[in-house]
């Protein structure tokens, strides 16, 4: 069996003509915050009013489901939803939609200007190269067949090394790195379109102090975490060296961002658990 380089097996997975996004809801398969209830829309449509912006631009808008929820919460907002499927039926009139090619590749008409962008759960969807160290020190591609098997492939590239070695410096027998180049130019093309706008990523992370060494690379199915088989039977996903990204300006944990927007942490009444489950949870 063929292997071929991660970063286009794990590209032709998701986004291909048989990828896995391209007949598959994230919700179906996974909860994010955006499905979890009316208060992420909410902080939301309050920070775009706190920023005097009237436009939300969603990248890698699922469904649309964060969209409908900030029609809800703030109807006068004027909506834009980007994702590789065609606009969902049902959604409200002031949602516009464009189709995206998938991963770093924006729709080349995308106007993100006098907007707050937001990109939840993008960045670690768009597939990047893996890397891991031999036994001589030295990193190399790791490839994998359609069945999931891997295969250490040929030398990295001088950019892959050179990001390495600025943002996830390693050169211990079996440690991976996953090359964040991909997301770094797709974060960057966003930025470049974006004049008088706000940008908003939310995406699991790491940073140089906390870079996970056997990286975390992983496959999601129905709910579960699966191993990371590139046939398009599975979402593919490594978390985001957020702190690599160009422009990136402020960093927070979700929860603390959410508490400055008003956003209360406690956690409900117990007996809430037993009366209404959903409402708990
Ligand atoms: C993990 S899901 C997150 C969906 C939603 N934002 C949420 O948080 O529930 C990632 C989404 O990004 C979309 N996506 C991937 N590459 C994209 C691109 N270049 N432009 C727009 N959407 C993209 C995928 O199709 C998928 O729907």
């Amino acid at each position: 069996m063929t292997s071929r380089p991660w970063l286009a097996a794990w590209q032709d997975a998701l986004y291909g003509a048989d990828g896995f996004y391209r007949s598959n809801a994230a919700a179906e398969h996974f909860r994010t915050s955006v499905h979890a209830g009316p208060l992420l829309a909410a902080a939301l449509a309050q920070l775009a009013a706190s920023c005097d912006l009237r436009r939300v631009v969603d990248v890698g808008s699922g469904r649309g489901e964060l969209l409908i929820a900030l029609a809800d919460a703030d109807p006068r907002l004027s909506l834009l939803g980007v994702d590789v499927v065609a606009r969902p039926p049902g959604l409200p009139s002031s949602v516009d939609w464009l189709v995206a090619p998938g991963g770093a590749d924006l729709p080349a008409d995308l106007d993100a200007r006098d907007a707050l962008v937001v990109a939840h759960e993008w960045l670690d969807d768009v597939p990047c190269p893996v890397l891991a160290v031999g036994d001589d020190g030295a990193l190399r591609v790791v490839e994998v067949d359609d069945d999931g098997f891997e295969h250490v492939g040929g030398d990295a590239s001088r950019d892959e090394l050179a990001w390495a070695a600025r943002w996830w410096p390693t050169t211990r027998p079996g440690d991976r790195v996953e090359v964040g180049l991909p997301r770094e130019r797709a974060w960057a093309d966003l930025l470049a379109r974006a004049d008088g706008s706000v940008l908003l990523a939310v995406d699991y992370s790491h940073d140089r102090l906390s870079r996970p060494s056997a990286g975390t690379l992983v496959g999601y199915r129905d709910g579960r975490a699966v191993p990371p088989v590139a046939d398009g039977s599975c979402d593919i996903t490594a978390h985001v060296a957020l702190d690599a990204l160009a422009g990136a300006g402020v960093r927070t944990s979700q929860r603390r961002a959410l508490q400055a927007l008003g956003v209360d942490a406690a956690r409900p009444a117990p007996a809430l658990a037993t009366t209404d489950p959903m409402g708990y949870l």
